[in-house]
């Protein structure tokens, strides 16, 4: 790579713990200040004012589309949403000359794609920073929003860590693009994750590999435990989290998949038979189906769903900040 390669965000893997702490303090601090005085700040505001942001998005989208947006205006540039049936990417032409057109055009590329070596292959083309949105493998965007709800819900007064170090997460259902990412950002930060999914549906070995790797960049790693018994990931848990049991790009195996997850749906009886901690929390990244988890716990009082949504758009800022604004100076 030359010294003036950008510096692309794919997975949460690509940041040192350090860097992955800071990225989410940004996003706090944006979201204390925009929040109190109820204005993007000027300095901010200029930041990227006269520049466009390619997105392009081959699969559906609300929360990563929304806030990426948002904070894309925030900074005073002009997001340009490109859907699968609005460019010739895929259909007329290849990922290589797509990545070298776009990136001469705009300042960044935010790309929401189905197999990661897409998002990826534009990456190594692009001589602007590319930003993940989703790809069957991470979705670092939305790991950042959901440590930022953690470090609410469990607020620490430490000045060089989020104060996380020991929390234990249970993800309970697939083990998919959300959870790998997760389970890679909570090692970094010394938070342990429990992973319960049915037989046949477990963390793939290369990306145990993965996580295992990211453990070792840490100099204080969570644990990864997993099981294939719900109670079992929910033991002494703080956090309940799960997500769709049919990713998209999935449909075909609907039928399947529900059946082969049932008995999974986090419930307040499994929380309760299982012994979560007395304050435990619900999280999802949304869109939520009703089979993965009870209407009673997700729009429950230990849910905090919502505020993680929210927590998108601050997280959003955050990214397009540090790589974009500072080009991948995480400061
Ligand atoms: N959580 C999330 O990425 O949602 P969208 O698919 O709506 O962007
Ligand atoms: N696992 C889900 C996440 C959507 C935000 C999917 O890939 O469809």
């Amino acid at each position: 790579t030359s010294p003036f390669a950008p510096r692309h965000l794919l997975s949460i893997a690509d940041l040192a713990p350090a860097e992955l702490t800071t990225l989410v303090r940004n996003a706090d601090a944006h979201k204390q200040s925009i929040k109190s005085t109820g204005e993007v700040p000027h300095s901010l505001r200029q930041s990227l004012a006269g520049r466009t942001v390619a997105m392009t998005f081959s699969k559906r989208s609300t929360r990563t589309r929304v806030s990426t947006e948002g904070a894309i205006a925030a900074l005073g540039a002009s997001p340009m949403f490109l859907g699968r049936d609005d460019i010739q990417l895929g259909v007329n032409e290849s990922l290589y000359d797509t990545s070298l057109v776009l990136s001469s055009m705009t300042s960044a590329i935010v790309a929401r794609v189905g197999p990661h070596s897409d998002v990826a292959d534009l990456a190594k083309h692009s001589s602007v920073p590319v930003i993940n949105a989703l790809s069957d493998l991470y979705h670092p965007m939305q790991i950042i929003a959901d440590l930022l709800t953690l470090t609410e819900s469990h607020p620490s007064t430490s000045t060089t860590s989020l104060g996380l170090e020991g929390l234990k997460v249970a993800w309970i259902g697939d083990a998919n693009n959300v959870l790998f990412d997760l389970a890679i950002g909570c090692v970094k930060l010394g938070i342990d994750i429990s992973v319960a999914t049915p037989k046949g549906y477990e963390i793939p070995q290369a990306m145990r590999d993965v996580i295992g790797h990211a453990a070792q960049t840490s100099p204080r790693a969570g644990k990864l435990v997993e099981t294939t018994v719900p109670e079992e990931a929910a033991q002494h848990a703080d956090i309940l989290v799960t997500d769709t049991w049919v990713s998209m790009g999935q449909e075909e195996e609907s039928a399947k998949r529900l059946k082969a997850f049932e008995g999974f749906q986090i419930t307040s009886e499994l929380a309760k038979r299982a012994g979560a901690k007395d304050k435990w929390e619900f999280m999802h990244c949304l869109p939520r189906h009703p089979e993965e988890v009870s209407d009673e716990v997700f729009y429950g009082p230990r849910s905090v769903v919502f505020r993680e949504a929210e927590n998108r758009l601050w997280s959003a800022l955050s990214v397009l900040e540090a790589f974009v604004v500072n080009k991948g100076k995480i400061q």
